[in-house]
């Protein structure tokens, strides 16, 4: 068989994940420190366990309704009500099999061949394969580090054309920890206010920014959950990445069409996940401010010790990665991520992993122990020092 010449084009055109690679290298070193996963170290608060379990127990291990559980999608509206004043019903929800699904389901439900999606970056890694495996066409912005990574409404304007369909929002931002403010929120919606531009925003990171100001939902500001697609979920906030389990919330007849899709190919997401998730939606608040300060912790350690060290970084203040500048060391950032990693044993992740702007960048996550951090830190710091690099 020539499978090169029965594979869909599109299909075999996708990059591979410069992530994993990373991973993969790492794993045959068993000393080897990664900052490089992007998940919490946490494990998932007791009560949410207890709650998948007792669900077992009572021997509900049937599918669901395709949408998902009708009391958890009550208590996501009470959810997204309380915490970022976003107004939904039960008929404007489907739980997914993690945010990553209800990524893949807008995309595939809004664009059609030859529409353009604009995709800030660096971003995280999936929204241009799935893009491009639908027919339709990245429109990159790249956003720079004297904005803090913040996607400019200037910038937005510039990028749209009468062929947009779709504006990516992800913020808070993976790998550059960057957030937006409620006023620049504001100035994003003002530009697409004037279009038929639809958005995905997607708020995986909600709930973990630092400092007095809360995440504003683009959703929640005038005129804007009509044209909004919010994808949520358990993985980062509730440190659930493998119950996977998310959401998307938006206008009813794009959750509608969203759900037929969800429906071939999914069915309807993990029967003990959803369970366990009205009850961390109920009672876990708590958990999720006591794991979000300790973040906070690390995250200035980490920033702190980066910068004496010659490695320049902004203040993030959402997710859990630091996004340092290795310039000074000449290198690519795949060559200095490599050079790191075979010398001292400590993974990050290149900067262009997450596009082409992310080169002259590394990202580094501190959902790790402080121990682990302090250990990466000092290797980190005699790698530059043996290079004469400080
Ligand atoms: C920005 C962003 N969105 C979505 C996801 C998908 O998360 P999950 O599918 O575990 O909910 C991730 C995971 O790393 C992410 O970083």
């Amino acid at each position: 068989m020539n499978y090169d010449e029965l594979l869909a084009p599109a299909a075999k055109a996708m990059r591979p994940s410069g992530i994993r690679k990373f991973f993969d290298l790492a794993a045959d070193m068993p000393h080897c420190i990664s900052l490089g996963v992007g998940e919490p170290d946490f494990k998932t608060p007791w009560s949410v366990r207890d709650a998948g379990i007792r669900s077992l127990e009572l021997g509900r291990t049937k599918y669901t309704a395709n949408a998902g559980l009708k009391d958890l999608r009550k208590e996501i509206c009470t959810y997204l009500q309380r915490r970022f004043e976003l107004h939904y019903q039960e008929k404007n929800v489907l739980v997914t099999v993690g945010g990553s699904e209800a990524i893949d389901l807008a995309i595939r439900a809004l664009v059609q061949p030859g529409d353009e999606v604009i995709i800030p970056e660096p971003c995280f890694v999936c929204y241009e394969p799935i893009t491009q495996l639908t027919g339709g066409v990245p429109v990159h912005i790249a956003t720079r580090a004297e904005d803090q990574f913040r996607l400019t409404a200037d910038q937005l304007r510039a990028a749209i054309t009468p062929k947009t369909k779709l504006l990516i929002f992800p913020y808070p931002n993976n790998p550059t920890g960057a957030v937006m403010s409620a006023a620049e929120v504001e100035e994003i919606a003002a530009v697409l206010r004037e279009t038929n531009v639809l958005v995905l925003s997607d708020e995986i990171y909600s709930e973990l920014t630092y400092g007095l100001d809360r995440h504003v939902s683009i959703a929640s500001l005038p005129g804007m959950a009509e044209r909004t697609i919010v994808v949520n979920g358990f993985s980062k906030s509730y440190a659930m990445t493998g119950w996977r389990l998310g959401y998307a919330v938006g206008p009813a007849p794009l959750i509608k069409v969203m759900t037929k899709i969800h429906q071939s190919c999914i069915m309807s997401a993990p029967t003990t996940s959803q369970y366990a998730a009205i009850t961390a939606l109920r009672q876990c608040d708590d958990q999720i401010e006591m794991m979000r300060d300790e973040y906070n912790r690390r995250r200035r350690y980490v920033v702190k010790a980066l910068n004496e060290m010659g490695l320049t970084c902004f203040e993030p203040r959402g997710a859990f990665y630091v996004f340092p500048s290795i310039q000074i060391s000449g290198l690519t950032s795949s060559e200095f991520c490599e050079q790191l990693l075979r010398e001292k044993e400590v993974a990050i992740i290149p900067g262009s992993a997450f596009g082409a702007s992310g080169e002259g960048y590394a990202r580094i996550s501190y959902a790790y122990s402080v121990d682990h951090l302090q250990t990466a830190m000092k290797r980190i710091r005699e790698f530059l020092k043996e290079h004469g690099w400080i």
